[in-house]
């Protein structure tokens, strides 16, 4: 250990750390992305030990100038990066950024070391002061939940924006149908709107649950120390309020080693995931020319190098494989956790990048949904001539019988009848001769095309949550009206 930069605690060691081994447990080549958060608590935490009386107002003056250059730094490498490579996407220029402030200090362990550091470098000997009452064990769980809350907002956002372009397009898909499928074989007709705003239930529950995830997790863990408590009669409101966090966490053991927050994200994310990854398979299928129910488009596809007609579903694919990392995420976080004793052991920190990844994949992922859904075009025709072919209207065929006063059970027979007849002959119901009906039962009568009419078939579903027309204009204007109600995401708590 080279004596310009001793660690957070070489007191008691007499020998040096194995090399390798000191590179390999070091956590700031990926926790140097919680610097602003750090910084943030850093600050909260010198408002608490000022008013302890442990820093001169001069002191904490200084102390909190010394923090916000150590934080603008951050800015700084991003703003030298992009003068230097124009505008590069969110992930190069992290990445860029990362290397940047990772390089720049091959001494430091954490993100925790590498502040003290710094503001040693801004304010001298009075950075020493900034550890009185607190340990590393609060910092990591008070920056991760601060990143942790971060992520959340941006998900909200992210999601209010995808909410919105399924509505869009349900809006515009107007009353045109579709197939439904169970088994994926078809099933009945429905509105196309009435498919979209499956979606949009699926998006307004996992809302829900981030929002759930957020209210559970907003406790500030600063004051309690390593383990016990802070060693000091601190005033823990003082930094809970100044970070935004509902109030001080109540339990300093649980405090410094609890993760649920994280693993509460991560499985909010996971579901998330699996909704995104229904949709992805859904259009992937829709796309090819066996369905041809929608054009792919080409500002969010890519071609073949070998077969030049191909244009490839890419963007649902890869959103697809992506809610792989989601639920990996949340499997590795739950192994993480299920086995340690209380409190703080180190292991935690191999949940930090599972966080990272998580949050970058949603930001990803959420930032191309809304723009592909709405680029969506539909073949609307050959969704409708899909739906008018395959006996569609088998059920309202039953419905029509049992409205004559047949026993269900013994109008799909006699339905059923009709289908093989139809299957036999090469026709739709609607094209069987009524004479060979009513060989199949005396109450087929004229009204029964009516009846089965793809129009009639839609609305004779009309109850709440079905695809009724009128009940689907209404379940969309209801839709509409949640959505817009949602919270914005940063003020959804304060
Ligand atoms: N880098 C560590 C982590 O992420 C910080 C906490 C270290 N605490 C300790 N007692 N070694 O978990």
């Amino acid at each position: 250990m080279s004596n310009e930069s001793p660690k957070m605690w070489s007191g008691r060691f007499r020998e040096p750390l194995d090399r390798t081994f000191e590179q390999w447990q070091r956590s700031f080549p990926f926790d140097w992305r919680l610097l602003p958060q750090e910084v943030a608590a850093s600050q909260a935490h010198a408002h608490t030990i000022a008013a302890a009386s442990i820093l001169t107002p001069e002191e904490l003056e200084k102390m909190l100038r010394g923090l916000e250059a150590v934080g603008l730094r951050t800015s700084n490498w991003a703003h030298r990066i992009s003068a230097t490579s124009g505008e590069p996407d969110y992930e190069t220029s992290t990445q860029q950024v990362g290397a940047a402030i990772v390089a720049s200090a091959p001494q430091a362990e954490d993100i925790h070391h590498y502040v003290e550091l710094e503001l040693t470098r801004e304010v001298g000997g009075l950075a020493l002061k900034l550890h009185t009452g607190r340990s590393r064990n609060e910092q990591i769980a008070t920056d991760m939940r601060l990143f942790v809350r971060d992520a959340i907002d941006a998900t909200l956002a992210g999601l209010q924006a995808w909410l919105a372009a399924l509505l869009t397009l349900a809006e515009t898909s107007g009353t045109a149908v579709m197939p439904s499928y169970t088994h994926l074989q078809r099933a009945e007709p429905v509105l196309v709107a009435h498919w979209l705003l499956a979606y949009v239930s699926m998006l307004e529950r996992d809302f829900s649950r981030f929002t759930d995830a957020r209210t559970r997790m907003n406790f500030c863990p600063l004051g309690s120390g390593a383990v016990a408590g802070a060693t000091l009669a601190l005033d823990r409101s003082i930094a809970a309020k100044a970070l935004g966090f509902t109030a001080p966490t109540p339990n300093s053991m649980d405090a410094t080693s609890d993760r649920d927050f994280m693993l509460d994200f991560a499985q909010a994310a996971s579901t998330l995931g699996i909704h995104i990854s229904r949709f992805a398979e859904e259009l992937t299928l829709y796309a090819t020319a066996e369905f041809g129910f929608v054009d792919l488009p080409e500002a969010y596809s890519t071609g073949s190098s070998a077969m030049p007609q191909k244009k490839n579903p890419d963007l649902t694919e890869l959103a697809r494989g992506k809610s792989a990392r989601l639920l990996g995420a949340a499997t590795s976080l739950a192994t993480l956790i299920k086995g340690l004793p209380l409190a703080y052991n180190k292991d935690l920190q191999e949940g930090q990048e599972q966080i990272f990844d998580v949050a970058d994949t949603l930001r990803g992922l959420l930032s191309v949904l809304p723009g592909f859904t709405r680029s969506l075009k539909f073949r609307f025709e050959r969704m409708e001539s899909a739906a008018q072919t395959g006996y569609l209207n088998a059920m309202a065929a039953a419905t029509y019988l049992s409205n004559k006063g047949v026993p269900f059970r013994k109008a799909h027979e006699i339905i059923g009848n009709a289908v093989r007849l139809g299957l036999d002959k090469g026709l739709e119901l609607n094209a069987l001769p009524l004479a060979e009906l009513q060989a199949l039962s005396e109450h087929f009568a004229e009204d029964f095309y009516a009846a089965i009419s793809l129009r009639a078939t839609l609305d004779c579903h009309d109850v709440t949550g079905g695809t009724a027309t009128s009940r689907v204009a209404q379940a969309l204007s209801e839709a509409k009206r949640r959505v817009a109600a949602l919270p914005p995401a940063e003020a959804a708590h304060g």
